[in-house]
C-alpha cells in the first residue's frame, strides 16, 4: 500500500523527529515530570468517579498516552520530585512544629526553614546568572516589580520623572507603571511614555525603536520597564545593549523577566542589569502563583553604613521594608533598627511560604539534573527550529490561516512561537479542536495561539504532534 502525500508529510517529519528524540540527551528529563495523559485532560473531576466510568465511551479517550503539553509559558508541568518534598516539608512541620524554622534533621535534604529562602536563591542565581546575594525568592512577579520601583523610582517632576515602558505591556506592568506614577502625585499622561510597534498587528519593537524613544526623552525619564521576553510575541529582547543604552542616558531599567526566566540564559550580573523581577510557574515549573524572585545589582543594594540611630536609613536607600530583610543575625532580637542583610534578601519583607519554595526548590533540582540553563538552551533551539518546520509542511489551505509573529532569527526568541490566526472569531474552535485532541497550548485575545516546546519536558514528535492536530483544526473551521 502506498501512502498519499498528506499522511507521508507527517510520517516523513515523524520519523526525522524519532531520531532527534533519539539523539537528545535530555530526553531523560521528560520522565521527571507529570506529563496528563488524553484522558486526564478530558476529565471532569479530580479522580476518575467508577460511575463516571459507565458515561466514557473508551474508544473516545486514550487513557494511556501523555497529552501534547506545549504551555510551559504559561504554566510549567508537576516536577515528580515535588510531592516528594513536599511531603517530606509537611513531615517535618507534622513531627518538629516550631522547630522546624531552626532545627536540622539529619536524614532530611531539606534546609531549615529559616535557611530555605537563602538555598533557593543559591539554586536561582546561576539560572539568572547572578551572584547569590543579588537574588532573592519572595513575594510574587507584580509585588517585586513594585518593591524594585519604589526602592528605584525617585521622581522629580522637574527633572527626570517619566517611566518607558512598551505599549503592549503585560496590564499588570502596564498598572503597576501606572499606579507608582499616581503614588507620587504625578500624571500618567505626562509622566509615562509607551513604546509603539511601527507594524500594526504584531507588537514587535526593534532595539532601535527602543533607543529611539530613549533618546527622544532621556533628559526627562527616570526609569525603564521592559520584559526580557515579550508575553504576546514571543520576542527576546537585546537586554544587555538595551541596558548599557540606558545606562548611558543615566536612567535606571528593570526587566520583567517572566517569559525569559528558565527559558534563555541570562547573566544579569555581567549585563550590568540594574534589577530584575519573574514568576516561578512558567519555565521554572513551581507551581501556579508559587513564590516569585528578584534581582538587585550589587551596585544598588550594598549597605554602607553601621547601624546608627541618627539616620537608620542612610546607606540603604529608599526602600520598603519588612522584618525578613532585617540582618539575620539580629532579626529575632526584635529591635527596630532596621540593618537590612546585604543585597537582594534585604529587600524581604515577610517570613516566606516554605510550602511554594520547596515546591520551586525541588524544580530547581530538576534544572540542576540538566546541567543549567545553557545544555537546555541548546536543546530548545533546535526543538523550536523544528516546530517551526513542521509548521511549514502544513497543507497551503491550512497555511493561508495563521502565520507565526514571533521573530524567526533564533536570537530574537526563546521557546515560544506566537500564531496569529488570520481569520476572525475562529480562536475558539480552534482551540477547543486542539483540547479535543489532546494538545494543550494556551490563547492570547484576540488571535493568538502560544506554543512552547519546553526543552526540560517536550520531545521532537511532540512538535509535529501539535503541527499535525493544528493542520485539522484549521481546516475543520474553515469549512
Ligand atoms: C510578562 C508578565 N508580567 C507580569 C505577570 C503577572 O504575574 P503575577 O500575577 O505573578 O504578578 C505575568 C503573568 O503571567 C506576565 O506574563
Amino acid at each position: 500500500m502506498t501512502s498519499s502525500p498528506d499522511q507521508s508529510r507527517f510520517s516523513n517529519i515523524r520519523a526525522q523527529a524519532k531520531i532527534l528524540d533519539g539523539e537528545d540527551g535530555l530526553h531523560h528529563l521528560r520522565g521527571e515530570f507529570h506529563i496528563p495523559t488524553k484522558e486526564d485532560i478530558k476529565r471532569k473531576t479530580l479522580q476518575q468517579e467508577p460511575q463516571q466510568q459507565d458515561h466514557i465511551d473508551p474508544t473516545q479517550v486514550d487513557h494511556t498516552t501523555s497529552c501534547t503539553y506545549m504551555c510551559g509559558n504559561s504554566l510549567g508541568l508537576q516536577p515528580k520530585r515535588t510531592a516528594t518534598r513536599i511531603n517530606q516539608y509537611l513531615q517535618t512541620w507534622s513531627t518538629q512544629g516550631v522547630q522546624g524554622h531552626f532545627k536540622p534533621l539529619d536524614d532530611s535534604p531539606l534546609p531549615t526553614w529559616l535557611d530555605a529562602d537563602a538555598r533557593a536563591a543559591k539554586l536561582m542565581a546561576p539560572i539568572v546568572g547572578a551572584d547569590e546575594s543579588e537574588v532573592a525568592v519572595m513575594q510574587t512577579l507584580t509585588a517585586n516589580l513594585h518593591l524594585l520601583m519604589s526602592a528605584l523610582y525617585h521622581p522629580d517632576p522637574k527633572g527626570k520623572h517619566k517611566i518607558i515602558l512598551e505599549a503592549k505591556a503585560f496590564p499588570s506592568d502596564h498598572f503597576a507603571v501606572l499606579s507608582q506614577i499616581r503614588h507620587h502625585g504625578l500624571n500618567p499622561d505626562t509622566s509615562m511614555v509607551t513604546i509603539e510597534s511601527p507594524y500594526s498587528d504584531d507588537a514587535l519593537i526593534t532595539t532601535y525603536d527602543i533607543q529611539s524613544v530613549i533618546s527622544k526623552h532621556a533628559s526627562d525619564t527616570a526609569l525603564i520597564l521592559l520584559p526580557g521576553i515579550q508575553y504576546y510575541t514571543g520576542q527576546l529582547f537585546d537586554i544587555p545593549t538595551i541596558t548599557a543604552f540606558a545606562h548611558k542616558h543615566e536612567i535606571t531599567i528593570i526587566w520583567d523577566l517572566a517569559h525569559a526566566v528558565g527559558n534563555v540564559p541570562l547573566h544579569l550580573h555581567d549585563w550590568d542589569v540594574d534589577a530584575a523581577a519573574w514568576c516561578t510557574y512558567k519555565y521554572l515549573n513551581g507551581g501556579p502563583g508559587c513564590i516569585g524572585g528578584m534581582f538587585i545589582n550589587s551596585r544598588k543594594s550594598l549597605v554602607t553604613t553601621a547601624i546608627t540611630d541618627e539616620e537608620p536609613e542612610r546607606g540603604y536607600g529608599n526602600r520598603l521594608s519588612g522584618w525578613w530583610g532585617n540582618d539575620k543575625a539580629i532579626r529575632f532580637q526584635m529591635a527596630t533598627k532596621f540593618h537590612p542583610v546585604k543585597g537582594a534578601a534585604g529587600f524581604q519583607l515577610s517570613n516566606p511560604s516554605i510550602l511554594d519554595i520547596t515546591s520551586l526548590s525541588a524544580s530547581l533540582e530538576v534544572f540542576e539534573l540538566a546541567g543549567g540553563v545553557q545544555p537546555l538552551r541548546e536543546k530548545s533551539l533546535k526543538l523550536t527550529a523544528f516546530l517551526e518546520q513542521c509548521l511549514s509542511i502544513l497543507s497551503e489551505d491550512a497555511k493561508k490561516l495563521f502565520r507565526i509573529i514571533t521573530p524567526s532569527d533564533p536570537s530574537q526568541r526563546g521557546a515560544q512561537l506566537s500564531l496569529l490566526l488570520a481569520a476572525d472569531n475562529i480562536l475558539n474552535s480552534v482551540m477547543k479542536h486542539l483540547e479535543e485532541n489532546g494538545v494543550i497550548v494556551d490563547e492570547r485575545q484576540p488571535n493568538v495561539i502560544r506554543v512552547a516546546p519546553a526543552p526540560l519536558y517536550n520531545s521532537f514528535a511532540d512538535c509535529v504532534t501539535f503541527a499535525e492536530v493544528f493542520e485539522s483544526a484549521l481546516l475543520a473551521v474553515q469549512k
